[in-house]
């Protein structure tokens, strides 16, 4: 862990109680990282720019993460600590930088999600709050649950899942109401390039396509949670293999293709996950040709919620950007899939035409 909880940030002139003089520190603006790659690993994580605290003292050490011209290694330096307010001048610089993230201590995580928690609620039943604003809230606290969840084995309890599903329940909320256009999905999504925005936004897509499929809200839910959770048997492979640009070797492609059977014996034992999407989770990469993994089965064995993830898991995979290469357009996407399906017939054909149907519709 890099942090500096001395430097001119938290003590001295420029120090967070001060609002005299706006992010005076001995660091550039241009200085300032956002990204959020391995910082879990370091002792951060990342919280969406838009959930600071806005009154009152802040609950937790919120940092910000500094690149030096000097050192290649990211810092964190702590910006306001626990108990102090965080400066409105300090907010309106960040946001004038497009700074998107700042940084709280993964042992905090608590309190954090706490926070979170009451912001949601607040948000969600605020008549101020628009859709699309009250759908960012719920996919950023997703996305702060879902990092803490993959990322922290020790914390993985069924109790911990209420959070996840009010935000399941919320997203729900939004896509089932009338009038609503669903284009919010795809201007909510993030693509930072690592697996929770992934599995956040195979979630998101995955919950307005069943909806679109009229599932009641229970059935949706769960479907929303196991596609939420369906990749989390990686957090059991190697960072090198996942980040590795050229072809795996064969061990490597063994150890990725253990990860379906390891996110189900992850998830077997929490009460709140379904069957249906605990096998979802087992079967999410088996082909309707056979060719999938780890059971080669055939379409008519594969479940009906694994069929479905393939599609929605692959459309999304295919429209961000990888090590290996850049992000399709989704148009182009859609036709990769309908090629693959017509040569060998991995996704369920009643289902990626209902997904295509669906994908006019947005
Ligand atoms: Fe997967």
């Amino acid at each position: 862990m890099d942090s500096d909880k001395s430097s001119s940030f938290s003590k001295g002139k420029s120090g967070p109680g001060e609002t005299g003089r706006v992010l005076d520190f001995p660091f550039s603006l241009s200085e300032i990282a956002a990204t959020a790659d391995e910082d879990q690993a370091q002792g951060y994580a990342p919280l969406p720019f838009g959930h600071l605290p806005e009154d009152g003292p802040a609950p937790f050490d919120i940092y910000l993460k500094i690149k030096l011209k000097s050192s290649p290694e990211p810092r964190f330096v702590l910006c306001c600590p626990q108990g102090q307010v965080f400066p409105q001048e300090w907010r309106q610089k960040l946001q004038q930088v497009k700074i998107s993230n700042l940084y709280f201590p993964v042992a905090e995580v608590n309190a954090v999600l706490g926070h979170l928690e009451r912001r949601l609620k607040e948000d969600m039943e605020s008549p101020r709050r628009s859709v699309l604003e009250k759908a960012i809230v719920s996919y950023e606290v997703l996305e702060v649950w879902t990092r803490n969840f993959f990322a922290s084995p020790q914390d993985r309890a069924d109790v911990e899942l209420n959070l996840s599903l009010k935000c399941i329940d919320g997203l729900l909320h939004l896509i089932g109401q009338e009038k609503v256009h669903l284009g919010f999905i795809f201007e909510i999504r993030r693509h930072d390039r690592d697996r929770y925005t992934h599995s956040l936004n195979v979630c998101l897509l995955g919950l307005a396509f069943v909806s679109h499929l009229h599932w009641d809200a229970d059935k949706a839910r769960a479907f929303g949670l196991g596609a939420l959770l369906h990749d989390i048997g990686l957090t059991q492979v190697p960072a090198e293999v996942l980040k590795k640009k050229g072809a795996l070797t064969a061990d490597e492609r063994e150890s990725v293709e253990k990860h379906p059977a390891r996110g189900y014996r992850i998830l077997k034992n929490f009460g709140s996950i379904s069957n249906d999407a605990l096998t979802l989770v087992l079967q999410h990469h088996e082909n309707g040709d056979g060719s999938g993994y780890p059971q080669k089965m055939q379409l008519a064995d594969i479940h009906p919620w694994a069929r479905i993830l393939r599609i929605v898991d692959s459309f999304e995979a295919m429209t961000e950007d990888r090590p290996w290469r850049l992000a399709r357009p989704p148009r182009e996407t859609l036709q990769a899939m309908c090629d693959d399906w017509h040569q060998s017939q991995i996704y369920d054909p009643v289902y990626l035409k209902a997904f295509i149907k669906f994908l006019g519709t947005l």
